[in-house]
């Protein structure tokens, strides 16, 4: 232990200037840019895939029921209620459930888990490429490359088809762009930005080809024909990621979870904060799990507005993908997607644009109520007629 002199002098304010402060991989890197979250008024908010019906009306009662002066005590730390219920729903152990502040906190901590980051040339220091490499299909969730900056390990990127379907794995393993040795690999299922749904056949053949962590990464199944939950359970190196954001809507309350095997649980769950679910977030989740039938009805409304909307945006000359999500991936006749994008704007219509991205000549609606379906379809109609 050392010294403290009191005789130390003081250094300079200009030493001390808060940009030199600040590590060299922190200056370099590009955070997360999330979608808008403007609150103007009559706005038709289609740009961050949030549910546009309510939580059950249980769910409210249960947040309102527990907000008193409970606030002031530590939430349950490791969410254990919500953990059992899950893992009653999933057919599992809590000891395969790990509760996030919402899934994004999991995919970090995973990155931190279970990848190397690239060792510093002046270190000499060497490591197996693939033990510090993240690995995704591109396009996909665009927080994947934020993760691995933020923990300075590399990424391997691979195209999905035309189509956005996963590779054949034979094509994978002949091209050898893909690891199979990757530390860390990211499978957005059903793709998020196009709406792609994978089957749990295809993806039992990738998880099976693998020696690292794969991360399926659920966010939106509920809205697709097929779940992969059961190659969690299956296969060691496998998580599943879900969260309570989307489907259950409940985004402002930041519930996410990982399924997997307990020791890949409790290597996560030591990187975590002590308190990481808020309180209220897990009495929110407990209560969305009682009564999961309205929620099944909402998913049928969105999944009914999808088709919908698919059709008539087709009519209207919109080339749209097939979507197995609660959004759609539309490329937009006659005008760039930007022009499109500030043309719905304009009209108090809210929807993302990816530009500098491979999907930049699409736009990525989500499905909101019917009435908010129509609105758009009015909108789009007039833009059409008059575009400039
Ligand atoms: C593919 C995908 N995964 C994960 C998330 C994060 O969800 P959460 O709200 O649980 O952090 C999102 C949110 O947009 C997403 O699109």
């Amino acid at each position: 232990m050392k010294k403290i002199s009191s005789s130390s002098p003081t250094k300079g304010s200009a030493t001390r200037a808060p940009r030199r402060l600040i590590r060299q991989l922190v200056h370099d890197l590009h955070g997360y840019v999330p979608g808008e979250q403007p609150k103007i008024k009559g706005l038709i908010k289609l740009n961050t895939n949030e549910n546009p019906y309510p939580p059950a009306p249980g769910v409210l009662a249960a947040v309102r029921a527990a907000t008193d002066g409970r606030l002031r005590l530590y939430p349950n730390p490791t969410a254990q209620p919500l953990r059992e219920k899950l893992a009653k729903l999933h057919g599992c152990a809590p000891e395969n459930i790990l509760v996030g502040n919402g899934s994004d906190e999991l995919l970090a901590l995973a990155t931190r888990a279970f990848a190397e980051p690239v060792p510093p040339i002046q270190a000499g220091g060497r490591a197996e490429a693939s033990a510090c490499t993240v690995q995704f299909f591109a396009p996909g969730y665009s927080l994947y490359p934020v993760l691995a900056a933020i923990h300075g390990s590399r990424t391997n990127v691979v195209s999905l088809d035309a189509e956005f379907g996963l590779p054949p794995l034979a094509v994978l393993k002949k091209s050898r762009a893909w690891d199979f040795r990757a530390a860390l690999t990211y499978v957005t299922t059903p793709n998020a930005p196009s709406g792609r749904g994978y089957t749990r056949a295809e993806l039992d053949a990738l998880c099976a080809a693998h020696r690292g962590v794969i991360i399926l990464d659920e966010a939106y199944v509920d809205f697709a024909a097929e779940d992969a939950l059961p190659l969690a359970l299956k296969y060691p190196h496998v998580l599943v990621a879900r969260t309570f954001s989307k489907a259950y809507s409940l985004c402002f309350q930041r519930v996410g979870y990982f399924v997997g095997h307990p020791d890949l649980i409790a290597a996560l769950n030591k990187l975590r904060d002590s308190y990481n679910v808020n309180g209220l977030g897990q009495v929110a989740a407990l209560a969305t799990l009682d009564d999961l039938p309205y929620y099944r009805a909402n998913f049928r409304r969105i999944i009914a507005t999808r088709e919908r909307l698919t059709s008539a945006l087709t009519e209207a000359g919109f080339a749209v993908r097939p979507s197995q999500t609660n959004f759609i991936l539309a490329r937009p006749p006659g005008l760039p997607a930007g022009e499109w994008l500030e043309k719905l704007r304009a009209r108090k219509i809210l929807v993302r644009w990816f530009p500098n991205s491979p999907v930049s000549e699409y736009l990525r609606i989500t499905i909101g109520t019917d009435a908010e379906a129509d609105t758009l379809l009015r909108a789009v109609r007039a833009i059409l007629k008059s575009p400039v």
